[in-house]
């Protein structure tokens, strides 16, 4: 098993500069994008965490054939071999269920396991079931997989009940060559899907209303290969402005689209951090001695994003004064609370909300990760908690984050991984 082991103080000040990774939650559609043509498609600046591992898994043993040389990533399935991902997968990563769409444009039949719940909620897929019986597919639940099926799929008018993301890139993948037009109303707007969107289109999907909330699909009958960038994680760029908001530090991150970060930079620079927006796709930040405590609610972007939210707590655990936290997207993003009330923070939970009181010295201990962000937030209070903090099951971490305790130990921070 690997562990993190931090030796932590609230004296630490990181600084340096790091190069934040490509988005794993750009890739990750992207590459079940590749489902929608037999010809090849070029990913660039790709992260090689585990979920990327995890996806490619599947896509093998659907068919697929992939090489990676450094960052990128190229990979084609000429011919389906299987229409089923596996239970064992689906479990290791819920977003596998991003192939069900391409699978059933492409191949007009798909069988995924039911993802099931994971520590932060219980993640359902009606809306994609939804969406895509709307388009003409019979899908029946049965056994703990999704059977899907469709001779071909047509367009329709999907609104989703509500925003999601998965929802929206499943939808948009099967509408690409879905016979006849599709209009999708009431899309998720984050980045992922924008950078998902442009992919397609450079494979000759038609697509009007990128980046909006009604979206037109005109179906095509084949899609061909194309090559792509995936955009900077703005996630674990997040994680770095917030780690040197907490350790008063200095850092420099570069290629990432601080565009994607406003709302996040507007929370720290209220909370005492001096952000500068530097050219060539760089940001500047350095922390204050005192930190502002302030409320943050999630919600879906461009609003604060919920998979900031266990990293935000954590600098409010050494703000002066009350915060209030509300999660809005998941039904339990609080499993980290109880792993940070044992490094000594003081922290209440009522229903959606996390009261944190600041500012409380935290002191290392062995912890737990939960879930990937949960993780994250575990190192996080580790560098600045006095003494040793060890991180437990930190596959969780690797899962969307590449080499981060390198990444912080070049910035200063006394961080390693030990295997036992
Ligand atoms: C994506 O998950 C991200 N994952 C998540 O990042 C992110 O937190 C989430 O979007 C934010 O909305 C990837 O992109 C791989 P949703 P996704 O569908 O698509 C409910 C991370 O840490 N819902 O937008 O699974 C759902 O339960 C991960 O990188 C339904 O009710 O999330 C949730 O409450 C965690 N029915 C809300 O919508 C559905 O059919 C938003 O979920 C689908 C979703």
């Amino acid at each position: 098993m690997e562990k993190i082991r931090i030796s932590g103080n609230h004296k630490l000040r990181l600084k340096g500069k790091v190069r934040i990774s490509g988005a794993k939650n750009a890739v990750l559609p992207a590459i079940a994008a590749a489902l929608l043509t037999k010809e090849k498609v070029k990913l660039n600046n790709v992260p090689l965490v585990k979920d990327v591992f995890t996806i490619l898994t599947v896509m093998k043993e659907l068919g697929a054939r992939y090489t990676i040389k450094k960052n990128s990533l190229s990979l084609q399935i000429k011919k389906i071999k299987s229409d089923e991902a596996s239970y064992d997968l689906i479990q290791a990563m819920r977003a596998s269920i991003l192939v069900l769409g391409p699978l059933l444009a492409r191949y007009g039949k798909s069988i995924v396991a039911l993802p099931g719940g994971c520590a932060i909620g219980s993640r359902p897929i009606d809306l994609h079931i939804h969406g895509l019986e709307k388009l003409g597919a019979s899908i029946i639940l049965e056994h703990g997989y999704i059977n899907a099926k469709a001779k071909r799929l047509h367009g329709a008018e999907v609104e989703f009940e509500k925003k999601t993301v998965g929802g929206t890139e499943n939808l948009i993948m099967a509408a690409s060559l879905a016979q006849g037009e599709t209009v999708l109303k009431n899309c998720s707007l984050e980045p992922e899907v924008i950078n998902l969107c442009e992919l397609l289109v450079k494979m000759g999907a038609k697509i009007d209303g990128i980046g909006q909330e009604i979206i037109r699909i005109k179906g095509v009958k084949e899609l061909g290969g194309a090559t792509h960038d995936i955009i900077p994680d703005r996630i674990e760029a997040g994680t770095f402005l917030i780690a040197s908001a907490l350790t008063q530090g200095d850092i420099k991150l570069t290629h990432i689209q601080p565009e994607h970060l406003d709302v996040v930079i507007e929370k720290l620079r209220y909370s005492g951090a001096k952000i500068e927006k530097l050219k060539d796709h760089s940001l500047r930040v350095i922390g204050s001695e005192e930190i502002k405590s302030q409320d943050i609610t999630t919600s879906p972007y461009p609003g604060f994003p919920t998979d900031m939210q266990a990293q935000f707590i954590v600098l409010m655990t050494q703000a002066s004064g009350t915060s209030i936290i509300t999660e809005t997207i998941f039904d339990r993003r609080f499993s980290h609370i109880n792993e940070l009330l044992r490094l000594g923070a003081a922290i209440e939970i009522f229903g959606d909300k996390a009261i944190v009181k600041g500012k409380t010295p935290l002191s290392g201990a062995e912890t737990i990760a939960t879930d990937l962000r949960a993780s994250a937030s575990l190192v996080l209070a580790g560098l600045i908690a006095n003494g040793e903090t060890v991180i437990n099951e930190i596959e969780h971490l690797d899962r969307g984050y590449e080499r981060l305790e390198e990444k912080m130990k070049s910035l200063g921070a006394s961080i390693e991984r030990i295997k036992e």
